[in-house]
């Protein structure tokens, strides 16, 4: 089944020069790319996006750490993207992360770290976590015009 997902390459990631490396690794499994672009996200959007997590004690360090610099927003499309994205980019908790996954070959920094000096888990990436959130997520990041079909010239190898 085909799925599109939304993934943010989150400022740390940006800062750190990894934007095409990131790109990579979703490229090399296959996965295409309907939409990208880059937004400094403010503190309303970032509630929105964040809508989960908003009444949590680690809140105010994500929307201090997600509105810091700007962030690339795409939307991928595969087979069964959701669940594989989130594979490849691996534990939310970096020391706990896999080596071959993005968060484990990337950072590798603890929730004990981030909690006792009032950060947020700096870990590169965010992607949707299930259909529902990922149909709610692409579509408070992109319009439908910017979302795009197309063939890939993989696409017969690859999907
Ligand atoms: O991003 P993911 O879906 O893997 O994790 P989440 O549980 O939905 O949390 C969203 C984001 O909040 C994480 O990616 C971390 O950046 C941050 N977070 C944090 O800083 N401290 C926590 N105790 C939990 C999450
Ligand atoms: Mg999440």
């Amino acid at each position: 089944m085909i799925q599109r997902t939304l993934i943010l390459l989150k400022p740390d990631a940006v800062k750190r020069g990894l934007i095409g490396t990131v790109i990579t690794r979703f490229e090399q499994a296959g996965l295409k790319v309907a939409g990208m672009k880059m937004v400094w996200v403010d503190s309303e959007f970032s509630r929105k996006h964040y809508e989960p997590h908003v009444e949590k004690g680690f809140y105010s360090s994500l929307e201090e750490f997600i509105t810091e610099g700007p962030v690339v927003a795409m939307v991928v499309e595969g087979v069964s993207s959701i669940e594989v994205v989130r594979k490849i980019v691996g534990s939310t908790e970096p020391k706990e992360a896999l080596p071959g996954t993005i968060r484990g070959d990337f950072a590798h920094h603890s929730y004990n770290y981030a909690d006792t000096n009032n950060k947020a888990i700096m870990n590169l990436i965010h992607a949707s976590d299930a259909p529902e959130t990922a149909k709610k997520e692409v579509a408070l990041w992109f319009s439908d015009k910017e979302l795009h079909s197309y063939k890939v010239n993989n696409e017969n190898h690859t999907f």
